[in-house]
């Protein structure tokens, strides 16, 4: 077996040792076999392009960097290596990647992506309702807010589901509210309005997702709180609150196409990858696009599994790590503040508590 190792010249040395003549390891261009690329660091880590290598690809951690292991399921890898190793382990890994039935090719991916991209084009249109409340910008006039507002109460089912939700907890109101008027009061127009599309997207969910281990109603759920976590997390710093509750909203958008193209069940991004070649980050910008969703929104859902996304992706990841991963919400918040210093960290950190221990059982 050719192994082409691509790192250090020492990581190289080590790698050689380890296999202890098993197989030929080399940094040349000519090994076809497998792979290796040495992982020491982040950046080493964000150079490696995510797209499939025709052969097999393995990681050689040199790091116990934690970011740079959450990081690693975004990439199309059979597998890792890390110490403590032996030879013996790392062929047994190196000759079962080759004799597993050969990874779907190319071209098979990309006609896969065309069905899967074309199914995303023909998605039902939005509501005629959330189409007017995507449209509605922050200088919209008094009189274009009133005729919404009245839609919203003309729709018995969406009005009912808004007045629950902006009962709950987060909102903290203290006596009931029953009415969109009254709600509009208390909570000013732009919560009545997200919270109305957050409702109008749910129609979307309405079918089973199993591939994804999960229900309709579970990733809505997510939806949601990634919208009020993301739109929670612009106010502290400083950016359009309503564009970021709106990528949160519809981050995950693509696996209701995905869903439909799934085989095996999913985990990570990096399944899905595997299987059907592109993601639901992806697919969710062609939907997003089609809904006539502004570009940086759409922008900041396309790259919300991406390592190095620039502030609204790196937000929108970061209210989803939060709601997968909640005992964690500390390290996730403190890490977005040594990217970008956030104001107020507390208040930010007991906010995200409410809106994570308020889930909604059913809208
Ligand atoms: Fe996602
Ligand atoms: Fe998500």
């Amino acid at each position: 077996m050719n192994i082409r190792f691509i790192g250090s010249e020492n990581g190289l040395l080590t790698f050689k040792k380890l296999l202890n003549g098993k197989a030929n390891v080399s940094n040349g261009a000519d090994a076809k076999d497998a792979l290796i690329f040495e992982i020491s660091s982040l950046e080493v880590l964000y150079k490696i392009p995510k797209r499939n290598f025709g052969v097999p690809v393995f990681f050689y951690l040199t790091t116990p960097n934690k970011t740079v292991i959450s990081n690693i399921k975004e990439y199309r890898i059979s597998g890792i290596l890390f110490p403590p190793l032996n030879a013996d382990a790392i062929m047994s890994k190196l000759v079962r990647s080759q004799t597993q039935d050969a990874a779907v090719n190319e071209r098979d991916y990309e006609t896969l992506r065309i069905k899967i991209i074309a199914k995303a084009e023909n998605i039902p249109t939005l509501p005629a309702i959330a189409q007017e409340l995507i449209k509605l910008t922050r200088n919209t006039s008094q009189a274009a807010i009133g005729q919404v507002t009245s839609k919203i109460k003309m729709d018995q089912g969406i009005s009912s589901k808004v007045i629950k939700l902006v009962n709950s907890p987060f909102y903290g109101v203290r006596k009931e509210i029953a009415s969109i008027d009254r709600a509009t009061m208390l909570l000013g127009f732009s919560s009545v309005k997200n919270i109305a599309l957050a409702i109008s997207l749910d129609q979307y969910y309405q079918k089973p997702f199993n591939m994804y281990k999960t229900t309709g109603q579970a990733i809505w759920q997510h939806a949601y709180n990634v919208a009020l976590i993301s739109s929670e997390i612009g106010k502290h710093l400083q950016q359009d609150c309503d564009a970021l509750y709106m990528a949160g909203l519809m981050h995950d958008i693509g696996k209701v196409v995905m869903v439909d193209f799934l085989v095996k069940e999913v985990e990570y991004v990096q399944d899905e990858r595997e299987q059907l070649g592109c993601s639901h980050a992806e697919i969710a910008a062609v939907i997003m696009n089609k809904w006539s969703v502004a570009p940086a929104i759409v922008e900041a859902v396309k790259t919300h599994h991406d390592a190095g996304s620039e502030l609204y992706g790196r937000i929108v990841a970061t209210a989803n790590n939060i709601d997968h991963d909640k005992e964690n919400t500390d390290e996730y918040i403190y890490q977005l503040n040594s990217e970008h210093p956030i104001q107020d960290i507390d208040t930010l950190k007991n906010s995200i508590q409410t809106i994570l221990s308020d889930n909604t059982d059913d809208s």
